[in-house]
């Protein structure tokens, strides 16, 4: 097709292109990673060097990069049909797969709204939402207009995603621009909000969710949690029975539980959703990165029956869902869906993560040992490795020192891929990495980490 060399390549993307979440000022004084090929659990750089991907490129991929299958899949939907509108047609991969979503997801969710990413899988669960309780039908649910988000959630970068988010680093310079939600207390170990620990606490932090939504019912739509794991904020895992009892709080207050599984979904905890660790049905359920097996954008959000129900009626009640995006229901994208799940089928994923969950827990042993690692945190196959500079405080290293972007390129070096979040190195292996692989990983990373923690003089 063409053949630039590497700098050029620097060069143009240096001028041209404004990466996501990236103070450019410091991008263009380093020499960035320009992929240009994937093989199972590696990518290749434009100059051929090799990299485990220790992310999945950004959480996304599962049977590893060009999967025989899922490029077969792409490359026959491509010979019938590339794109066509969901706005009054249909169209059959994408048919096909919202069956499929609807037999593998919670009882209950039975209907599939398609967009393409997180963000817009969100948006779309609380315009629902929102909406459902506005054609209820009864006047006291007019008043249902707001969502309970958690301290330090992060659900993508959306204005209305931006608004149930609470990671202040991103969310805070746009506060002017978002609609009000009522703030609950995350379950967090490590940093408690409540001051308590997890030995002796009764999970104090639910208390404050049900005196919430006591309070606050008659105007709550609905109450948005990422299960089982925060992400963005540090793959925080909640204490278990957390995610049950805000379901029965919901049920309990009449609200709806939106479940955003876009990171956890997929086999990532170690089931196919993080809700099915607590038998969890939720009333809208948000879905994307891993859909795709990490090929092309596509998402869902999922709905009950009793949500669904709520926009139906005759043409001039107006009760339609008034939403939808140009290439919602994309054919490529799912029909890549859709061969992905028949591999998690076929290579019985989701029982062969087991062991590498074990072999994971394992490995992180030692990290524990090291002098500024506060806390590892993992669930199935999410890692966070939390770097303070004092273990007792659980101070972090000042900024200015970079700390764990110095982790990042040490581990680059040595061929792997990683990506921190704030403080936390956060390992996100591909699913269908080998026990090898995943060692190297763990070596790769406690090596980074020592090399620049201990060895160097961090400061
Ligand atoms: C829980 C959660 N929700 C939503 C999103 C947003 O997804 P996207 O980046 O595809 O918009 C993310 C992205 O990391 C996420 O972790």
């Amino acid at each position: 097709m063409h053949n630039f060399k590497p700098e050029q390549i620097e060069k143009w993307d240096k001028q041209y292109v404004w990466h996501p979440f990236t103070q450019m000022n410091e991008w263009e004084k380093e020499k960035p990673l320009i992929t240009a090929r994937g093989e199972g659990s590696y990518l290749y750089d434009i100059e051929g060097n090799k990299y485990l991907d220790g992310i999945s490129s950004l959480w996304v991929t599962v049977h590893g990069h060009r999967k025989e299958e899922i490029n077969r899949a792409i490359k026959e939907q491509l010979d019938k049909l590339a794109h066509s509108t969901l706005l009054g047609q249909a169209n059959v991969p994408s048919t096909l797969l919202a069956k499929k979503l609807v037999e593998i997801t919670p009882q209950g969710l039975n209907k599939v709204f398609y967009s393409e990413s997180g963000s817009t899988a969100v948006e779309i669960g609380l315009k629902i939402a929102y909406q459902y309780w506005q054609q209820k039908g009864e006047e006291k649910y007019k008043s249902k207009r707001k969502f309970i988000s958690l301290a330090n959630a992060y659900h993508g970068d959306t204005v209305g995603s931006v608004s149930v988010g609470g990671i202040d680093l991103f969310h805070k310079i746009f506060a002017g621009l978002l609609f009000e939600t009522v703030s609950a207390p995350a379950p967090n170990c490590y940093r408690c909000p409540l001051n308590l620990s997890r030995e002796t606490c009764s999970m104090d932090c639910i208390k404050e969710m049900e005196s919430l939504l006591a309070r606050h019912r008659h105007e709550i739509a609905g109450v948005v949690v990422e299960p089982l794991v925060q992400g963005a904020a540090g793959m925080v895992v909640a204490p278990e029975g957390y995610l049950a009892k805000v379901r029965e709080l919901c049920t309990r207050y009449n609200v709806l539980l939106i479940a955003d599984e876009v990171a956890v979904g997929f086999g990532r905890t170690g089931k196919m959703f993080a809700c099915e660790h607590e038998n969890v049905e939720p009333d809208i359920m948000c879905l994307a990165k891993g859909i795709t097996g990490g090929y092309l954008p596509l998402a869902a959000t999922m709905a009950t029956d009793e949500v669904y129900n709520a926009f139906l009626g005759s043409i001039d009640e107006f009760k339609t869902f008034y939403h939808g995006h140009t290439y919602t229901g994309n054919p490529l994208g799912s029909a890549a869906a859709l061969a992905n799940l028949e591999l998690f089928e076929q290579n019985k994923l989701i029982d062969a993560l087991q062991e590498k969950i074990l072999f994971l827990t394992e490995g992180l042993k030692k990290f524990s040992q090291l002098h500024h690692v506060g806390d590892v945190r993992q669930k199935g196959m999410m890692v966070g490795i939390e770097i303070v500079e004092n273990t007792e405080t659980k101070e972090p290293f000042p900024a200015k020192y970079n700390i764990p972007h110095r982790i990042v390129l040490e581990a680059r070096k040595n061929g792997l891929i990683i990506r921190p979040l704030g403080n936390v190195m956060i390992l996100m292996p591909i699913l269908s990495m080998s026990l090898a692989e995943l060692r190297e990983v763990l070596d790769i990373t406690y090596a980074a980490v020592s090399k620049v923690t201990e060895e160097e003089d961090p400061c």
